[in-house]
Parts: C-alpha cells; structure tokens; sequence
C-alpha cells in the first residue's frame, strides 16, 4: 500500500564492501528471499512514497548501479564514513526542501510501518533530525543513545568513542534517521573526523542541530526488523525472519500451509485465496499462485504463472516463462520449462516439456519428452487443443501437432501432424509363437546339466 509522504526524499547507504562476508559480491547485491538487499531498501522507499530515492555505492558496483535503475546512483569513491556517504548524495538533494531519510543497503527488512511511524514522530516533534533506535540483545559495536531529561536526542556516540558509562546505555542506534533537507548541506560540512576511527560520523550531525538550538527526536523500532547483516550467519538470520513475514502473510491473506518452516517463498511471492501449499515446497522469484491452487510436497516453482485450481507436484519443476493454465494438472517428475499449459492440461508423470505451448485439455503421458534443443538452437512445440500424447514419446522441436491428434506410445515425431490424425513412429510387432516356450525349456535344461555335472 503506497503511503504518499510528500517532500520525501530516501539516501540508500551502501558503499560498504562487506569484507565479513568474504565475497566478490558487494554485500547490498547478497540476497534475502530472492531479491537483493539493497532492493528491499528501495522498495520500501518505494512504498513509502518517496519522491526521490538516490543510492549511494562504491567504485566499481556496477551490478548494484543496475539494480536500483532508473533511480540514480551516486559513488563515494573513498569510504570515509556515513558522514561522508550522505555528502557524496548532496548533489542529488539540491533544491529539495524536505525530509531526507537515510537506510541502510545492509538493514533490508525494516518496514514501511516503522518508518512511518519515525516520519510521523520526526514531523510531530518539528525536529532537525529524528532516529529510530532498538535495544538489541547485544549492544556491542553499535552506536548508543544519549537522550534528555525530556525524551529528545542528544547525542549518538559510537562504541570505540563511547565512556564506560556510555557503554552502558541498551539504547542503540539503527542507522536509520531522518534529517531536514534545510541545513543539511551546512551541517554535514561541519561534521569532523576527529574520532577513534578518524571517520566522519552522521551520527554527529545530532550534535550539530542540537548545538544551533533544534531538537531531535528518537523513536523505539523492534530489533529482528532493524538488525543488519555483517556476516553470512546474520544473513542467513535475516532470511529466516522474512521468510516467516512472508509465510504469515500468505497464510493472513488465506492460503494453507500445511508445514509453514518447510515452505520457502520470495520477496514478490503472489499467492491467491485457498491455495495449498504442502511441506517442503520452494517458490523462487516471480511466482504467481492463482485461487484454489495445490502444490504439493517438494516442489521447486520459479519464474511462473500457475492458474486458478491447478495442482503441481509432488516432486514437479516449473521453471520461469510458463505459464499452468487452470485446472491443469502436473504431476511427479515433470520438468516444465518456458512453456505454457492451457486450461486442464494433464501432464502427470515424468515428463520433459520445454519451449512448448500446449493447447487446452491434452494429454500428455507419462515419458513424453519434447527434444527442444539442436545443440545449438531451441525451437517451439505447438500441440493444439485436446491432443493426446503415448508414453514414451519424443517431439522433435520445432514440431506442430494439430487439435484433437493422437501420438502413439514410443513415436519419435519430427514432422507436424495434422488434425485428428493418429501419428505413429515405430516397428511392427512381430509375435513369434511358442518361442519363449521353447526358449525357457531348452535353457532350464542346459542349467540342471551343469549343476548335476
Ligand atoms: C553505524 C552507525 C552506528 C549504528 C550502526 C548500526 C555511524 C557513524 N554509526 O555504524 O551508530 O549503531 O551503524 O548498524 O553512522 N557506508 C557507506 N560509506 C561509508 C561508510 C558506510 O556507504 O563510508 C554504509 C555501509 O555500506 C552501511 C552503512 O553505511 O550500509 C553503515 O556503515 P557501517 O560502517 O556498517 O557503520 P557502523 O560502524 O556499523
Ligand atoms: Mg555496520
């Protein structure tokens, strides 16, 4: 639900290179129920309302550069601290007025609701800056806040910079704030880096509102959402949060399922009303569910529209660019790859489709492949409407099979069939009378010579 918060504006920080994850990956492109982190920044910017949202990534970032598109990028070409990053995105800020909120391209599951909620405190308050704080189970390395008698901030010191008194303080620093575009500018420039890390810290720029006589203003946000990601073990934390928002919301919008820790869902998951989904299903990125669909026990969905009543699996693959008409039917072992199954289609055992269109309620039995790759070239198999494939067939792409047409069990078919034609591709049986008879007599005695012997 897009929120419209006029005079918004959104910095995304993330320079970071995330050596703690030891990857050649930039740590904002790892991803978190199949999107990139930085992506689920950006959409919740998104849903916010934002009417600008700019992204601050180091050199050589392309891929993260292309994630964010068409919102811009800027670069920070030498990480000097968060201080530095949000000066690196002023130029993109000139001539805005509003609230500038900063995020974290490494803390991607905070929600719309408690940025809200820091907006509507920031706005209420008439504060300079306003941040959203958390009490984690352990405070170690987080920046800590220093508030007033009355509730405002006062300050954010970091851990290295911090007194033991300081240290003391549950109250840490998300990262996330928000500050006023008006004076931004003056009060990032005024930030030094005379500090334990010789960084230029945003987090000052509290102390230099407070100093010109503002206020700033501090909200309480829940730690599982505000917590980022510095290693592989905190992703993998991370995944296990989000993948439970998105089986609850399934489950509140009205679909089963059954085994919910078993079922694995994506960011953009679309699920309809009494869908079912049964344990150890795995659905990637770019699915959508329609009413009153099954997929059963371990099955992997990606990249796919899977119509109203249709059941998949158990054991199915359908892979991204198909489409499952309604009340289609694909059962055990079928791989359906970049193909599209109209209305009641039965695809029910072991079977390979790839590059097809396959019109409404065929048959296709069990074995049936279609052979849609030349080694070097794919092709298109068109089988129109209520076609019935034998088992074991192969369809030799490209290939066209008319409406209503039978194959015959074991063809190999590598030229169109017409309409209501039978196609057949195989030897004649030959039947030779009495031969196994004989067969099994003569070799029953051969073996009862050699034990007696
Ligand atoms: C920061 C906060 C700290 C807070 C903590 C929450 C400051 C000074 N400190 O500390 O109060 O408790 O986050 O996790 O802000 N980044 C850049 N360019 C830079 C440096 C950082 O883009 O030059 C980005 C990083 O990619 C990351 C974010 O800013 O997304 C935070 O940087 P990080 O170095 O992790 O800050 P912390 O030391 O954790
Ligand atoms: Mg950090």
């Amino acid at each position: 639900m897009a929120t419209q918060n006029k005079n918004l504006a959104v910095v995304i920080l993330a320079a970071g290179v995330g050596t703690r994850m030891k990857s050649s990956l930039p740590k904002v492109m790892h991803k978190i129920a199949g999107k990139p982190m930085v992506l689920h920044a950006l959409d919740t910017a998104r849903a916010l309302g934002a009417e600008k949202i700019i992204t601050v990534i180091g050199p050589a970032m392309e891929d993260a550069r292309d994630a964010v598109a068409p919102h811009p990028i800027t670069v920070q070409e030498r990480r000097l601290g968060t201080g530095d990053a949000v000066k690196a995105a002023l130029p993109e800020l000139k001539g805005f007025s509003g609230d500038v909120l900063i995020l974290y391209g490494d803390v991607p599951l905070v929600s719309e609701q408690s940025l809200q909620a820091l907006l509507d405190h920031h706005r209420t308050g008439n504060f300079g800056a306003s941040v959203l704080a958390m009490a984690p189970p352990d405070a170690s390395g987080y920046g800590r806040i220093v508030q007033n008698p009355d509730g405002t901030l006062k300050a954010i010191i970091e851990e290295k910079d911090a007194s033991a008194e300081e240290k003391m303080i549950r109250l840490c620093n998300s990262g996330i704030m928000v500050i006023a575009a008006l004076g931004l500018e003056k009060n990032i420039s005024a930030i030094k880096n005379d500090n334990a890390q010789g960084e230029y810290y945003l987090v000052d720029i509290v102390t230099e509102i407070n100093r010109a006589g503002g206020q700033c203003g501090v909200i309480r946000g829940d730690y599982r959402e505000l917590r980022g990601v510095n290693t592989r073990s905190q992703l993998a934390e991370l995944e296990s949060f989000a993948q439970d928002i998105l089986r609850h919301r399934a489950m509140d919008n009205g679909a089963t399922l059954i085994d919910p820790r078993s079922v694995y869902l994506s960011a953009d998951t679309q699920i309809g009303r009494d869908v079912i989904l049964h344990p150890g299903v795995v659905i990637g990125p770019g699915v959508r569910i329609g009413d009153g669909a099954e997929i059963l026990p371990y099955s992997h969905v990606e990249g796919a529209v899977i119509g109203a009543g249709a059941s998949i699996g158990p054991f199915a693959r359908i892979r991204p660019g198909s489409t499952i008409g309604e009340d289609a039917e694909v059962g055990n072992f079928t791989e359906v790859n970049r193909s599209a199954l109209g209305q009641g289609v039965k695809a029910k055992h072991v079977s390979y489709l790839g590059d097809a269109q396959i019109g409404a309620e065929s048959n296709i039995a069990a074995g049936t492949v279609i052979a849609n790759y030349d080694g070097f070239f794919k092709h298109k198999t068109v089988l129109g409407e209520n076609v019935s494939t034998g088992c074991n067939c192969t369809l030799v792409a490209p290939v066209k099979v008319g409406e209503g047409s039978i194959i015959a069990a074991g063809s190999t078919i590598d030229q169109d069939v017409p309409p209501g034609a039978l196609a057949i591709a195989r030897e004649d049986v030959e039947i030779k009378k009495d031969w196994a008879k004989k067969y099994r007599a003569k070799k029953s005695k051969e073996k009862a010579a050699k034990k007696s012997a």
